[in-house]
Formats: structure tokens, C-alpha cells, sequence
């Protein structure tokens, strides 16, 4: 098995951070209202199909919208084929996709060699039946294989799910309370986890809907703060103990924040000292980085897993955790399992469709190295990113873990809440985001919500300079402040 990776050079976080601190605390280099009224002219010449759906969906939908993580100004874009790198709208248009569904799809979309293996399957026992059927054995041998650490895999239905799972397997098995999370980080949005959400600091500030109690045993620190998590550790250590850590490997928000590459390595050493267990989020770096995830680049053995998207290779039903056999035994399954277990389950959680996905997706991606050439695509668009905003003097900050690039124009989710003008900033910067996000979709280029780019096998180097000079055509409107 391969343990090749695609993160060629790991980011000078130091260096990062110190161009996102700037980039907060200038004023933002954005479209101005004549730009962005030809943004909107684009739109309302081009794409009138994805106008009058974007209304009807109105009336049906709440908020009109489904998915939001490709922003929806002016309005949602409403996709008919996917192809590779490429999505192509109602109206003709044909757009770069860098949103890459939220992350599953690193052999680009609509691969055709697991599409065809998916209607083979259909073609026989359809989707689910609710028995056993070989390819959930497939699938979590293979996972084993990548990820020798995953000794026992069960599937879920979404990484939501999982994080679920992980948390009540954790104190099932530690028999401890406390849940630490790392600020910033989404975990899904089951009730424990809407905590310190997006923005660092922010505690329960997203968890309408959520009661006190349901949060009352989750807690967060700062990225890259071992300090107050061993003071956390600490003090939960006398009201309960802490039953996991969890964490994104690349830091929170798919490396938003990104940390230092030893500090998945002090977290472990922590989780030890306290006897917590430490689950790795791999929901997005599980087989992106590499097929041994971040638990092989790293070097860090977590005690639990947590898998989405890419584990059913862009196909519905993408969720799991695995882990050694000991934790891993509280998930015991079948009407006749016994003992200190954690109930989970789902009635369509690993059905035949999303394991034949991950399965045949996963192959494919180990035989054509998926990982380490989307991740070159991601170098080559982080260094034309880097170049172009040099060339035009704008204080954007751009970085990647292979094929997750990071741009950041708006700095809305670098703001420290202890800046005075918290409030004031964070309205326009995240009008700003939207705007961004319009310009490059209008240029031809979609992004996850504006400020994340997920690069795929199918991005040759010309599909790349096509983005780059999509980008450009947008940067070159801008003034910098
Ligand atoms: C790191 C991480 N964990 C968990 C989730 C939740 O997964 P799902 O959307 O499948 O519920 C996501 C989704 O984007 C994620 O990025």
C-alpha cells in the first residue's frame, strides 16, 4: 500500500499567522459597488435558469437553499452535470470546481470507473437491503490496510454521525465526561459539538436550539494552545475526567487555523498523561492528504477516527469511525450484543451503494496516486495565487495542505473576539466573502464558500492556469486599501 502524501512542503504557520494578523487589521481590499453591479450583470444575463430556480426553491425550501457552502450571491447557482474538474449550470455555463462537493470527490466528480462499479451494484441488489452484503467487509479491510491503526471500522451515515459515535464510545469506554475541542473547528452539528464554532472563542454563540445541558461537558481552546488544554485537562481531571480530545490533524476548519506540524504530537502526549482518548476528525484529510490520512503524515496513532465524505467516494451516506479493537469493541452490533455498549446504528448506515462507492473510490484513488497529484494541483494554484497577489499588492493570505488551499481575502474568520471592533468588522467582511465568492464564480471559478479551495486529480496544470486566470480577472479590479 502506498504511504505516499500530497502535502509537498508543510506551511510556515508562524509566517502565516502573522500575514492573517495583518490582513485583520487593515481595511479590506474589496470590489467596489461599480464592480460588484457588473458581477451582477453576469449573473443576470447568464445564468436566468439558476434565477428562477433559486425562486421557486424559495417557497419550498427553508432559506431557498439545500447546500450553502459555495456562498449563494446573488443567487444560487443550480448544477445539471459534473465532470471531472467541472460543473456545468442549467444555463450552459460551465464553471472550475474547487468546492469538489465539500471535499469527497479527490479523483475529480463523476469518476467514471466507480460510477460504473455503483451501477453494476444497483443493477443486482440495489441500494440497501438491510442484510449483509460483502463490500462493508471490503471496505473496512481496506481502510485497515491504509490505516493500520483502524483495526475495526463501523460505517455511519455522515461524519456528523460519526463525531457522535466517537464522543459516546469515548466515555462509554474511558468512563469519563468531558469532551475538549479545538476553537474554530466543525464537528458536525449534533448538539455537543456546536461549540466554539468557526470563530475560535466563540463558545455556544451558533447553538440556538441547543440546551445549556447538552453543551454543559464540551469545552474548547485556542488552536495551537497546549497550555490551556493541559490546564483543562487538569481541572476536568477532578469533576469527571475528560474522555476525548478531538481535533482536525490540520487544524480547525480544514486548516483554517492552521497548527504547527508537532502539535498533533503534544496533544497525544497530553491525552496520555490524562487518560483521555484522542479522536482525530479525518473527515476531510482521511485519504485527501494520502491513504494513510493524517494519522500516517503526522506520525500519530489517535484512539479513534472519524471518517466522512471520501469514505463513500462522493456518493451519499459518507460516515464511519474506526479504531483498535478495545475501543472499538463498545460498538458491538447485531440484536444479540452484550455488555457496555454504545448504541448506534442507522437503518441505512453502511448499505451496499456507499460501501461499493468507498470502496471501488478509495482503490482507485491508492492505483492512481489521486492524493499526491491533486495536492501538485494545489501547489501549483497556491504558488499563481501567491504570485498574483504579490503582483497586485493586495493583503491576501493563501497557503495549502496539498490539495486543501486556503485564500483568504476577507479575514472574517481570522477576527479575535478580544478586538475592540470585533462587531464591526465581522458584518462586512463577511459581505465581503459573498462578493468574493460571486466575482470568482462569475469568472468561472467555484469555491467552498469563498475561501477554501479543494483541488482533485482531474486538475491538469491547464485547468489550473485557466482558474489562476480567473483569479486574476478579479484581483485586478481590486484596489488595495
Ligand atoms: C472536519 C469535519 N467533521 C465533520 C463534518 C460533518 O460531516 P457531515 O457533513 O458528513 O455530517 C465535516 C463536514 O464538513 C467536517 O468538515
Amino acid at each position: 500500500m502506498t504511504s505516499r502524501y500530497g502535502i509537498s512542503e508543510y506551511p510556515d504557520v508562524p509566517a502565516i499567522q502573522a500575514c492573517l494578523a495583518r490582513l485583520t487589521s487593515t481595511p479590506v481590499a474589496t470590489l467596489t459597488k461599480d464592480q460588484l453591479a457588473a458581477y451582477r450583470g453576469w449573473y443576470e444575463e447568464h445564468t436566468p435558469g439558476s434565477r428562477a430556480a433559486a425562486a421557486e426553491a424559495e417557497a419550498a425550501i427553508p432559506g431557498g437553499i439545500q447546500h450553502n457552502l459555495a456562498l449563494n450571491e446573488p443567487w444560487p447557482l443550480h448544477i445539471v452535470k459534473a465532470d471531472g474538474p467541472y460543473l456545468h449550470d442549467v444555463d450552459g455555463n460551465r464553471y472550475i470546481d474547487f468546492l469538489q462537493a465539500g471535499g469527497p470527490t479527490v479523483l475529480g466528480s463523476n469518476y467514471a470507473p466507480v460510477r460504473n462499479k455503483v451501477l453494476e451494484l444497483l443493477a443486482g441488489c440495489g441500494p440497501v437491503t438491510g442484510m449483509p452484503h460483502s463490500s462493508e467487509i471490503a471496505l473496512a479491510k481496506l481502510i485497515h490496510d491504509f490505516m493500520p491503526g483502524v483495526q475495526k471500522f463501523r460505517m455511519l451515515g455522515s461524519g456528523t454521525e460519526a463525531v457522535m459515535a466517537a464522543i459516546r464510545a469515548a466515555r462509554a469506554c474511558t468512563g469519563k465526561t468531558h469532551i475538549i475541542k479545538i476553537g474554530g473547528a466543525y464537528h458536525g452539528w449534533s448538539d455537543q459539538v456546536v461549540y466554539g464554532l468557526r470563530i475560535p472563542g466563540t463558545g455556544s454563540l451558533e447553538a440556538a436550539g441547543i440546551p445549556a445541558g447538552a453543551l454543559a461537558a464540551t469545552s474548547e481552546v485556542l488552536p495551537g494552545d497546549l497550555e490551556t488544554l493541559r490546564a483543562k485537562l487538569a481541572a476536568n481531571a477532578a469533576a469527571g475526567g475528560t474522555a476525548a480530545v478531538i481535533l482536525e490533524p490540520v487544524g480547525p476548519e480544514s486548516g483554517t487555523y492552521p497548527v504547527t506540524r508537532d502539535f498533533n504530537a503534544s496533544v497525544r502526549d497530553l491525552c496520555d498523561e490524562f487518560g483521555a482518548l484522542l479522536v482525530f476528525d479525518e473527515v476531510v484529510t482521511g485519504f485527501r492528504l494520502g491513504m494513510g490520512g493524517a494519522q500516517g503524515y503526522y506520525g500519530v496513532s489517535p484512539d479513534l477516527t472519524v471518517f466522512g465524505k471520501c469514505v463513500a467516494g462522493g456518493y451519499p451516506g459518507a460516515g464511519g469511525v474506526g479504531g483498535s479493537e478495545r475501543v472499538m469493541a463498545t460498538f458491538a452490533g447485531g440484536l444479540t450484543a452484550a455488555g457496555q455498549r454504545a448504541l448506534i446504528g442507522g437503518t441505512l448506515s453502511a448499505n451496499p451503494l456507499s460501501c461499493t462507492a468507498g470502496y471501488h473510490a478509495l482503490l482507485e484513488m491508492d492505483a492512481t496516486d489521486a492524493p499526491v497529484r491533486a495536492g501538485a494541483a494545489g501547489d501549483r494554484l497556491r504558488a499563481g495565487l501567491a504570485g498574483l497577489i504579490a503582483r497586485y499588492g493586495l493583503p491576501y493570505v493563501t497557503y495549502n495542505f496539498g490539495s486543501i488551499v486556503h485564500l483568504h481575502t476577507s479575514g472574517v474568520l481570522h477576527l479575535s473576539l478580544s478586538d475592540p471592533e470585533f462587531f464591526d468588522k465581522l458584518g462586512p467582511r463577511k459581505d465581503m466573502l459573498g462578493h468574493m465568492s460571486m466575482a470568482f464564480a462569475a469568472e468561472g471559478v467555484i469555491t467552498l464558500a469563498g475561501s477554501r479551495i479543494y483541488t482533485s486529480m482531474a486538475d491538469t496544470d491547464d485547468v489550473i492556469d485557466d482558474a489562476l486566470a480567473g483569479f486574476e480577472r478579479v484581483f485586478n479590479t481590486i484596489t488595495p486599501a
